[in-house]
This record gives structure tokens, C-alpha cells and sequence, in this order.
């Protein structure tokens, strides 16, 4: 007996096809959902409203700074190349030039840290040997910034972008690469964070910021920091890549300067055969980690602060694309990729020229990028990652009672120590919803009865700081 208005999923994805069309194309998933699931089905809770920023929040924002995103992008341009291959002592040209520059900038940056606020820089990595796009053993190195968590130093969260460029040939290390969109947009995205956050009272939980090596021959250097999390016994509770997010124009004349994309992976890469079909048993396939960090990201980024809308993308990564959150996901954390919404692929992976019979311009430069435009992709990882450090961390061992047949759904959870819990929120939509519709609080305990329906909504469980900051969604499922 259910009561899906046929008529109105006809007119939802009749507006979506409309707006892909014409204009500035509205978040399909919006246009969809809010046309889907009005009114159905109606439950407790009042309706969940995007979080507005909080005065330390606005603050940063307001603090980004289209010219110093500029003056970095200039700078790793100004190395020639930064193919992982290419040379790791040459004072200006080359891989190792950049990782130098950027480690001295970032080391500025964590020396003008505010009184209180710990920061640091680290190069860390390891020699590589011998392996597909590598023909010869290389040093691959991270330079990561750290913001130290004041009240949970080893809950993290982490963005980086790769500072390593390529041109038509993976391999060439000696002819220019300038990557200025793949990707020094993403590592200035990171940089001018990192300038930013170490002037503020310090988050809750770690920040990481940084820039990362080999992502072009094979996501080397996200692998190894991935792993070293791992090893360090870190709680990474969300990460993202910045790839590809400088530029608002496409090819084909298409502009769309307050979008990103966020590719948000379903079913997690390390759910064994049994915990995946736990999960699909449920229904809780559209609920892995990385979807709920991806509408987290949408309800604290999606603003008139940012002026940014970010669509959210049911996908890994593109096709025959990989990224730096790929590693992550591996190790078992919650990751996902923030790319601009119109890649041109002639500035992607060539060589730089001018095709003599048509006179296109070929080849990553610098004129491609919009300041402007990364600056806003810098303000929605801010509201990103300072939204989840502020915020209690994602409740943990989350389940809801299936023992017997009722009307109504009891979760249950680990309840959390920190001093700064102010209690938890039970948070549902429909199941054909993108996002959070209703929320309910329910103080601060381990345990609560929503009366409605296991079988017609689905719930999550979401931390409360005292400081009004809320963390992610957690999807009740014990045994994915
Ligand atoms: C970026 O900086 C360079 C070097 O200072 C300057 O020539 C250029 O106009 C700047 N571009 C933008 C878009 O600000
Ligand atoms: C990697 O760096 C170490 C330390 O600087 C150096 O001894 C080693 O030779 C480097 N390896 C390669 C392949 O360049
Ligand atoms: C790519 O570059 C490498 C290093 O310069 C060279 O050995 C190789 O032949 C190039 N491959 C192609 C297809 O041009
Ligand atoms: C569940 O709800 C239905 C419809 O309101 C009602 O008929 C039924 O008695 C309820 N069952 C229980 C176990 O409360
Ligand atoms: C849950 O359902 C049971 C059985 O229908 C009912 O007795 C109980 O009052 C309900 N609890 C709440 C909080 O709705
Ligand atoms: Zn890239």
C-alpha cells in the first residue's frame, strides 16, 4: 500500500532532464526529492534544516583569498614539470622544487599559528620501487600541515590534493607539465586552508591538510599516507581529494561556477561478500559512510556562505578515472572526491599545444583556472572539514532492533565520552530521499523508540556538541 504519486516521479525527472539542458543545471538530486517524498511518509521530528555556519565558521570563509590561491598555482606552474619522475634536487625545476616550496610555505604558515593552537609539517613517504608507469626506483613524499585536535587528538579528518603533474605520456619527466588544474588548484585549496585554520582557537578533533606525491602513476603517495593512518591507530572519520576543481568552464561553452561535484562511493571496497549483503538485505545500500559524509558535506556546504551547490554523485570516482580517496576507502575510512562539475579534457593529461589544423589550445595552463571559483571550492571544504572537527565524532556501533514485528523502529548506540557531547538526534527520510528530512531529539542516552515505521523510512544517528555543531549520520547496521 504505498502511496508513490506516479504522476509527480514523471514530473521530477522531467524538470531534472529540462535543467541539465538549460542554464545552470539544478542539483538533480534536489529537484528529485523534493518532488518524490512530500509528505510520505509522515513521521515524528520537525523537518532538518541545513546548518547555518557559525561565527568561527563564517570567519574562514571570509578569510579565503582568491589572490593567495593565485600565487600558489603561479608558483607550482613555475616548476615546469612535477612528474613524480622527474628531478628531486633541482633548485627550480622538478618534482622535488615543488615538494620544497611547499613545505617551506606550509612551515610559514604553522609558524604564525596562533598561541594555543599546535601545527606542524611533516615530510614523510618512502622509495618506491620499480612498478607500472614507475621504470625506475623513486622517492614519493607527502607534505601534510596538522592542526591537533584539543579534546580528541586521534579522531581526523584529512584533505589533500596531489601535487604531482603529467602531460600526454605518464612517463615524460622531462617536458613541461603544468598542472595547474590537476592539480595545483587542489593543493592550493589545501595550502590556504592550513594558512587559515592555524590562526583559530583549535578544532575538537585533527585537521590534515595536504599535498600529495605519485597520484598520476598510481594513487602512490595517498596510499602510503592512508596506510600510515592505519598504522598510527587513527580514527579518520572523513577525508577528501580535491582533483580537478579549478575550473568553471567547459569545452562546449558550458559554465557552472557555484557547483562541485562529490563522488561519494555506495556499498564500502572493504565489505566482505557477507557485510555487503547484510547491507543490501536492508536496504542500507545508499547509506555507506562515504554517502553520509557526502550529505553531510551538502547540508554544512550547500549555502549562500559558500554560494556553492555540491552535487552529490552516486559513483567511486569517473570512469576510467582514480583518485586519492580510493586508498582510503581501502584502509576502511570514509572518503570521497570533490571535482568541478565541466572538465575539459583537452587541458587534462596533454601536452602543451596548438593543434596547427584546428588552433585548439591543448595542455593544463594556468588561463583555464577561475580564482574566483576554487576560492568557493576552498570555502566548501571549510565548511566541510571545520564542521566535522568542531563536531562530536559519528556515533559508533549503531543498531536497530529487528526481534520483533511493530510500528515503530528503536535504535541503538555506543553512547560517547566526551565532555562536550550534548546529546544524540535520530534523523529519517523516506527511502527514496537524497537527504536527512526530519529530526528528532533524543537527549543523551544510548536508546531511542521512533514511532514509525523500520520498513518506510530510513534512520541515522547523528552527535550533538555543546557548541551546536552536529556530526554525520550514522546508518543503523550491525552487521555491514
Ligand atoms: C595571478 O598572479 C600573477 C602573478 O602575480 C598575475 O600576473 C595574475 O594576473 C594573477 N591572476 C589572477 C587571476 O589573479
Ligand atoms: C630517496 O631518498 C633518500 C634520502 O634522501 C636517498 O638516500 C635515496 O637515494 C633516495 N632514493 C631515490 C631512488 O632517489
Ligand atoms: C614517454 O616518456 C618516456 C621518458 O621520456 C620515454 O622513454 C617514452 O618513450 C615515452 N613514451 C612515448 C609513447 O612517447
Ligand atoms: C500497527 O499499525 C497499524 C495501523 O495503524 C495497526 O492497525 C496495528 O494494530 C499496529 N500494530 C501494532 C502491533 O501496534
Ligand atoms: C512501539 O510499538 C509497540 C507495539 O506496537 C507499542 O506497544 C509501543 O508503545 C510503541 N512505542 C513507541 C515509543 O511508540
Ligand atoms: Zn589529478
Amino acid at each position: 500500500m504505498l502511496h508513490l504519486p506516479r504522476a509527480s516521479i514523471v514530473l521530477a525527472l522531467a524538470v531534472g532532464v529540462v535543467g541539465q539542458g538549460i542554464l545552470s543545471p539544478p542539483p538533480e538530486s534536489r529537484a528529485l526529492q523534493c518532488v518524490l517524498t512530500d509528505a510520505w511518509p509522515s513521521g515524528p521530528g520537525t523537518p532538518l534544516l541545513p546548518q547555518i555556519p557559525p561565527a568561527d565558521l563564517q570567519s574562514i570563509m571570509r578569510q579565503v583569498n582568491p589572490a593567495n590561491i593565485n600565487a600558489t598555482i603561479v608558483k607550482l606552474v613555475s616548476f615546469g614539470t612535477r612528474n613524480t619522475l622527474s628531478s628531486q634536487t633541482d633548485p627550480v625545476r622538478g618534482i622535488g622544487a615543488a615538494r620544497d616550496w611547499i613545505a617551506t610555505q606550509m612551515r610559514a604558515y604553522a609558524a604564525a599559528a596562533r598561541a594555543g593552537t599546535t601545527a606542524s609539517v611533516e615530510v614523510s613517504g618512502y622509495e618506491q620501487q620499480p612498478a607500472n608507469s614507475i621504470p625506475f626506483a623513486v622517492n614519493i613524499s607527502n607534505v601534510v600541515g596538522t592542526i591537533q585536535g584539543s579534546e580528541e587528538p586521534t579522531r581526523v579528518y584529512i584533505i589533500t590534493g596531489h601535487y604531482d603533474s603529467r602531460n600526454s605520456n605518464v612517463t615524460n619527466f622531462e617536458d613541461d607539465a603544468p598542472g595547474a588544474d590537476d592539480d595545483a588548484s587542489g593543493v592550493a585549496v589545501a595550502m590556504e586552508l592550513f594558512r587559515i585554520m592555524v590562526k583559530m582557537a583549535p578544532p575538537k578533533a585533527t585537521i590534515m591538510l595536504g599535498a600529495v606525491a605519485g597520484e598520476e602513476q598510481g594513487l602512490f603517495g595517498s596510499g602510503f599516507f592512508a596506510k600510515q593512518m592505519k598504522a598510527a591507530g587513527m580514527d579518520v572519520q572523513g577525508m577528501f581529494t580535491n582533483d580537478i576543481v579549478g575550473s568553471s568552464k567547459a569545452d562546449n561553452g558550458v559554465v557552472d561556477a557555484h557547483s562541485i561535484r562529490l563522488f561519494a562511493q555506495g556499498i564500502p571496497s572493504t565489505a566482505t561478500l557477507a557485510q555487503s549483503q547484510a547491507r543490501v538485505s536492508v536496504g542500507g545500500e545508499n547509506d555507506s559512510p562515504a554517502r553520509e559524509l557526502a550529505r553531510f558535506v551538502d547540508s554544512v556546504a550547500s549555502n549562500a556562505f559558500t554560494d556553492m551547490t555540491v552535487r552529490v554523485i552516486y559513483r567511486l570516482d569517473r570512469f576510467l578515472r582514480g583518485g586519492d580517496h580510493r586508498p582510503f576507502l581501502e584502509q576502511g575510512f570514509p572518503a570521497a572526491r570533490f571535482t568541478e562539475p565541466n572538465e575539459n579534457f583537452a587541458h587534462q593529461h596533454q601536452n602543451v599545444r596548438v593543434d596547427p589544423t584546428t588552433g585548439v589550445q591543448f595542455g593544463d595552463l594556468i588561463e583555464f583556472c577561475d580564482m574566483n571559483y576554487i576560492a568557493r571550492v576552498a570555502r566548501v571544504n571549510a565548511a566541510a572539514i571545520w564542521s566535522l572537527a568542531q563536531a562530536p565524532g559519528t556515533p559508533k556501533g549503531v543498531s536497530i532492533d529487528t526481534s520483533q514485528l511493530t510500528n515503530n523502529s528503536t535504535l541503538k548506540w555506543t553512547a560517547g565520552s566526551s565532555t562536550s557531547l550534548a546529546g544524540y538526534e535520530i534523523v529519517w527520510r523516506p527511502t527514496t530521499a537524497f537527504s536527512w528530512q526530519a529530526v528528532v531529539p533524543v537527549g543523551l542516552v544510548s536508546q531511542a523508540t521512533i514511532a514509525l515505521s523500520k520498513d518506510d523510512a530510513i534512520f541515522g544517528v547523528r552527535a550533538v556538541g555543546k557548541n551546536g555543531y552536529r556530526s554525520p549520520a550514522a546508518y543503523p547496521c550491525a552487521n555491514c
